[in-house]
């Protein structure tokens, strides 16, 4: 049993509904049939570290209505702690997703309940890692990261979407986590002050950026479905990693090939590999 991973973050149920093409405005598209599944860029990262078999707490918030139920059901399914749920006054968040042919999505997030997480109800006793994503309020993410530093727990935020953290949070993150189109808009990741930062490419792999310099860690090639929620499959996969030890360029390499594997199949949460998956592919490559 690794170390204990606490991620901080989004639960979501995701309506995916696949387009040929996305509407343009005033537009209307007919899609195929809905289906609803388990989402949320923070229920993502934790069932996909508790999938590899990593201890996990989730700290978040779901509505008194199925919706919540749903994600919560995932979340226990995959042996995620959910005692740090929050059950809120307000609907569950729900993700409307459209999924072109390419497998690349268009998602619009409605946060119901996300928003009232509260800092108050992170808890890192006992945690190697902590993970943070941004579909709750900011200020949950900033006091969970300075407990974070206070308690010596390794600090994760996946900056997603995009958020203005304070220096003084950016300069505990180890590292901070980015696709390629969110690291565009931020510049020079390092002059934000993190320690370390890593951008996602999808198929190209990922990024590591310190201060020695970059290292690109390539993508095994894949047959690409459905790429929501690759990127939280990635910080779970690497959280885990971390918390058990690994250095960062390490942790970098399994969290793409858990990445890579989670969009050759469907959905989110659904998509997430098992230890055992990784090990059968890992076996089944020359
Ligand atoms: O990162 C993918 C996730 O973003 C989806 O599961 C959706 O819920 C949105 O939060
Ligand atoms: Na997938």
């Amino acid at each position: 049993m690794g170390g204990l991973v606490v991620v901080v973050g989004s639960a979501n149920a995701d309506l995916v509904v696949p387009v040929d093409r996305r509407p343009g405005p005033g537009e209307t598209v007919l899609g195929g049939d809905t289906r609803v599944l388990p989402g949320g860029k923070g229920a993502n990262t934790a069932v996909a570290a508790a999938r590899l078999g990593a201890p996990v707490r989730f700290v978040g918030a779901v509505g008194s209505d199925q919706f919540g139920d749903l994600v919560l059901a995932s979340l226990t399914g995959a042996g995620v702690d959910v005692t740090g749920v929050r059950r809120a006054e307000r609907p569950t968040g729900v993700a409307y997703i459209a999924v072109t042919p390419d497998g690349e999505n268009s998602i619009i997030v409605s946060p119901g309940a996300n928003a009232d997480v509260r800092p108050e109800d992170v808890r890192l006793d006992g945690a190697a890692a902590l993970v943070a994503s941004l579909e709750v309020p900011v200020p949950v993410v900033e006091h969970a990261v300075l407990a974070a530093e206070r308690a010596g727990v390794r600090a994760v935020v996946n900056l997603s979407p995009v958020a203005i953290l304070s220096e003084r949070v950016l300069a505990v993150l180890d590292p901070l986590v980015v696709n390629e189109h969110e690291a565009a808009g931020l510049g020079n990741l390092l002059a934000l002050g993190v320690r370390s930062a890593v951008v996602t490419r999808g198929a190209l792999g990922a990024d590591v950026v310190t201060a020695e310099g970059t290292t690109t860690v390539p993508a095994p090639k894949v047959e690409v479905v459905d790429t929501t929620g690759a990127g939280d499959a990635f910080t779970g996969a690497l959280a885990v990693a971390l918390a058990n030890g690994d250095q960062l360029v390490d942790a970098v390499r399994s969290a793409v090939k858990v990445a890579a594997l989670s969009v050759t199949l469907p959905g989110a949460q659904p998509s997430y590999p098992t230890q055992e998956r990784m090990n059968r592919s890992a076996n089944s490559r020359p």
